[in-house]
């Protein structure tokens, strides 16, 4: 298509989104946080009282998710959901809600809505795989669970956060492990993906990485 698109996935903690943020400034393109949509969805249900289990309930609220990114905070129905949103335990219901193949169908045309002009930046866990497999770039995050998790530590240190390695190691070795073997647009690299392995690299090394790819395919 005539708007390009590059996907960054990878696993929960992988530094997706501080790199893909990143990238979409330095590029002056769009920004798609997939996982809010979940995790929106998931608070939506939990609002709602409906179950993690309605997988009909879930798409339907799915589907008329009232979301706005503004300023970068999230407002769900104009209530601003920012810090609810980027809870840990808001990533745990998110991943369950994101195994009803009726709540990623539902949340699939929203996504392409975010397909605009200069470009796009999409990070999540199928971007390269099911919402844009024909995005120019994908880049895949690879990072050991305990890097990931000391990566997290430090996120949530700086917010004045207190919590034990080992686990937030557990926690997200379970999610991976619900995101890698569910029936739907399982977590793992496109054929076409390019593996990048941060856990050695300061965010700015990765920026520059995934722009010299950019550049070198343009
Ligand atoms: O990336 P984030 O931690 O915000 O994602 C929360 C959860 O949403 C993930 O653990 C995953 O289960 C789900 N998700 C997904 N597909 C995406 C993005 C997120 O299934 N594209």
């Amino acid at each position: 298509g005539a708007v390009p698109v590059i996907a960054v996935d990878g696993p929960t903690a992988s530094g997706k989104g501080t790199l893909a943020a990143q990238v979409a400034q330095r590029l002056g393109y769009h920004l798609l946080d997939s996982g809010a949509l979940y995790r929106a969805t998931a608070l939506a249900a939990q609002e709602a009282g409906v179950s993690l289990d309605d997988e009909a309930g879930l798409a339907t609220l799915a589907a008329g998710l009232d979301l706005r990114f503004a300023d970068h905070r999230v407002f769900l129905g104009g209530r601003d959901i920012t810090d609810p949103l980027r809870l840990e335990a808001t990533g745990g219901l998110a991943s369950r809600v994101s195994v009803h193949p009726a709540v990623r169908q539902a949340l699939h045309a929203l996504q392409l809505g975010f397909r605009r002009l200069p470009g796009l930046v999409a990070d999540g866990r199928d971007m390269g795989t099911v919402i844009f497999p024909e995005a120019e770039l994908k880049v895949y995050l690879t990072a050991t669970a305990r890097q990931r998790a000391e990566r997290r530590q430090r996120q949530l240190a700086e917010r004045g956060v207190c919590a034990k390695l080992d686990e937030l190691c557990a926690d997200l070795e379970q999610r991976d492990r619900r995101d890698q073997t569910r029936a739907v647009a399982p977590l793992k690299p496109a054929e076409d993906a390019l593996l990048l392995d941060n856990s050695e690299l300061g965010i700015e090394e990765s920026v520059q990485r995934v722009l010299g790819w950019w550049q070198q395919g343009r």
